[in-house]
């Protein structure tokens, strides 16, 4: 695929597709419940649609219709032994909660896989606070995926844990093992992550409590079906925040936007760099939604990230980069050392693809360097099959002065299908 550069102004009114994390998860809480639920508006996306198959392999009953998915469920300890392995594709979320939710079954067999990137991902980071709960888990040397997860029938203790890493993915797979244990569990991160396990699971009846940055969570009975709709995803409306904030005069309007204050952190760090963005709030049930507002302003400037931030702008730090290529002054990010771990090694490829770029850029173990330019030259990306490397540089691409090309645009997707006729329409208006 061929992008050309230069972007003039635009203006433009739109909506992002769903959230993929939360979509994830009320595929899985729907199956933990025994009634029918109906997600409205859910992300069917390449991930997610992972999550749903799975689901299915489990036992639900799945039905796809125009705009919403039907659920019957099995409820949270009386799912089908599949008759196959389960693929989670290159869903990291899909197999870390999934591990957590099948590790506490008592009896059966589940075998999780993924595809090439997924089985190079760590999952020593959920195998072993599983398998100190009692769960039989066995993998490839080094804790790779596939993983097999053997019932015990005697079911898995509770845990009290301080998680090594800021992760929502392990803090989930840890709360659904903690809902089928037979006693109590303290879970407890460095730094606040994503907190949708937690917000909808107290909403859907479970005993959940948040104190800081620990989550206490008792054994369950089954989740309580639902009717919810699944709000637009921050991640795959930071690529148009960002590039209306890059083009001076520019003017955008995202609405029906989760506004989880643990899922736009990207909005304060453009803040920071002088971008003009607002927000509006709509609703809050169980999740804040509402409108990102953006004006385009004169040249942005540099900020520096720190650890503490980084889990709640995890998945934006590749779109922040390319606004940080474009800023004035030299920007730092440190502590992001879990990038390295994601679809790709994303600190590599953001360095590759913006070195390529022109610009000057220096990798950090934990972060990168980053020199801001006034003009960013086109290059052939290499999106390492990585959605959210694709999209960036896709905004990256749109700002340079010449023709760009991409070895795979079509990774985007995973996370965001029709991600280039959204843009299209966009940089049209
Ligand atoms: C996710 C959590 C994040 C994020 C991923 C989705 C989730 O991963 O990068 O895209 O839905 O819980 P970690 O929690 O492992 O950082």
């Amino acid at each position: 695929m061929k992008i050309s550069g230069i972007v003039k102004k635009f203006s433009s009114e739109i909506s992002v597709p769903s959230d993929k994390s939360i979509t994830h998860r009320l595929f899985i809480f729907a199956l933990a419940s025994k009634g029918r639920s109906s997600i409205k508006n859910p992300l069917l996306g390449d991930d997610t649609l992972s999550t749903l198959s799975i689901v299915e392999k489990l036992g639900a009953k799945v039905e796809r219709f125009d705009n919403f998915v039907s659920i019957v469920g099995k409820g949270l300890r009386e799912i089908d032994e599949p008759l196959d392995v389960l693929n989670s594709g290159n869903s990291g979320t899909t197999m870390r909660l999934l591990t957590g939710f099948l590790a506490a079954e008592r009896k059966g067999l589940y075998v999780l896989t993924g595809d090439n990137s997924l089985r190079s991902r760590p999952m020593g980071r959920v195998v072993r606070p599983l398998s100190n709960m009692g769960a039989n888990i066995f993998s490839r040397e080094n804790f790779f995926a596939p993983l097999a997860i053997v019932g015990n029938k005697n079911g898995l203790n509770g845990i009290n844990y301080d998680m090594p890493i800021s992760s929502a993915q392990l803090k989930s797979c840890l709360i659904l093992a903690g809902l089928k244990a037979n006693s109590n569990s303290i879970i407890s991160e460095p730094f606040p992550s994503r907190d949708h396990t937690e917000l909808f699971l107290s909403y859907l009846g479970t005993n959940i409590k948040k104190v800081e940055n620990s989550v206490y969570v008792s054994p369950s009975e089954d989740l309580d079906s639902f009717d919810l709709t699944v709000p637009g995803d921050p991640s795959s409306a930071a690529f148009f925040v960002a590039l209306a904030a890059l083009i001076p005069g520019s003017k955008l309007v995202v609405r029906d936007v989760c506004l989880n204050p643990l899922r736009i952190g990207y909005i304060e760090v453009f803040k920071r760099m002088g971008a003009k963005i607002s927000l509006e709030y709509d609703s809050h049930s169980p999740e804040l939604v509402g409108t990102i507002l953006v004006e385009g302003t004169e040249k942005l400037k540099a900020t520096n990230i720190f650890a503490e931030e980084v889990p709640k702008i995890i998945d934006e730090i590749p779109i922040i980069s390319v606004a940080m290529a474009l800023a004035q002054g030299k920007s730092e990010i440190s502590g992001a050392l879990d990038l390295r771990k994601k679809e790709c090694d994303r600190i590599k490829a953001i360095y590759f693809n913006l070195k390529n770029m022109g610009v000057s850029v220096l990798e950090k173990e934990d972060g990168l360097i980053i020199e801001g330019i006034n003009d960013i030259k086109p290059s052939h990306i290499k999106t390492f099959d990585d959605h959210r490397i694709a999209m960036s540089f896709t905004i990256a691409a749109l700002l340079a002065d010449g023709e760009s090309s991409f070895d795979n645009a079509a990774c985007c997707s995973i996370s965001f299908p029709g991600f280039y006729d959204k843009l299209n329409y966009l940089v049209k208006s």
